[in-house]
């Protein structure tokens, strides 16, 4: 099973497509997390898409879809993939339809997760992740729960990425409306859209998503 997450920033993508992969051996490929890991090594393509990240504007799409490939390749042929962040342009959804039929895969389910914008500022900007270990965390909704210390692992060192300031969020939300939204209805055309409502509890949108995905396997 092949799905896409799709919403504006801080929907909740990430939370759910880890939610996913844990619960069904599914895996996680987000565009966002590849383009971080890239910016930390340094890599050429980390190099190109920093300044364009910390600017809360999209990466080529030739460079997305080129990760994007290279990650399917490296998964077994029966393990499903979710993913999170990608597609965000049309041209991005036509190269998933080529990446997906060259590798005889084909897209099941496109989740949207139907969030209010304003609350989301709120979300993004205080949430942070522990250096170590990745755990989440948020300023106002789950603070660790020793001070300063990861749940998790015990590290005291915690950090934010670059792009989670109000003027930044404000500026990838309006590249989702510009571009992303706009890649709903060639979906839609082709049936598979599923709206979840993202404003409910975490737990409460996993259901939400894994009935949908239980309904017509
Ligand atoms: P990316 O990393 O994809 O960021 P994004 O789309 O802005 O999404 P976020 O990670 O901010 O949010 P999310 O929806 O995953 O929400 P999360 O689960 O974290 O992209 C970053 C940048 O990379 C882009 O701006 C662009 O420059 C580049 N890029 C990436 N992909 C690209 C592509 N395909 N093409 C071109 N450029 C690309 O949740 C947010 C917070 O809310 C967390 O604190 C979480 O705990 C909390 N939360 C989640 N769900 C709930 C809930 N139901 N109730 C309460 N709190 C919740
Ligand atoms: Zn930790």
């Amino acid at each position: 099973m092949n799905i896409i997450l799709l919403g504006p920033p801080g929907a909740g993508k990430g939370t759910q497509a880890s939610r996913l992969e844990k619960d069904r051996g599914m895996v996680q490929l987000s565009t966002g997390d590849m383009l971080r890991a890239a910016v930390k090594d340094q890599s050429p393509v980390g190099v190109k898409a920093k300044a364009v990240m910390d600017a809360g504007e999209l990466v080529s799409d030739a460079i997305v879809s080129a990760i994007i490939g290279e990650r399917l390749d490296r998964l077994e042929a029966n393990t499903g993939a979710i993913f999170d962040g990608y597609p965000r342009t049309a041209a991005q959804a036509e190269a998933l339809d080529i990446l997906l039929g060259e590798r005889g895969r084909k897209l099941d389910y496109v989740i949207e997760l139907k969030v209010d914008e304003d609350a989301l500022v709120e979300r993004i900007v205080g949430r942070f992740t522990c250096a170590e270990c990745g755990a989440g965390y948020h300023d106002k909704y789950k603070l660790p729960r020793q001070a300063g210390v990861c749940d998790k692992c015990g590290s005291h060192e915690f950090k934010r990425r670059p792009d989670d300031n109000a003027e930044t969020v404000r500026t990838r939300m309006a590249e989702y409306r510009a571009k992303t939204a706009p890649i709903l209805p060639i979906y839609e055309a082709r049936r598979l859209v599923h709206r979840v409502d993202g404003m409910g509890q975490i737990d409460d949108v996993t259901r939400e998503i894994e009935a949908i995905l239980d309904r017509k396997s």
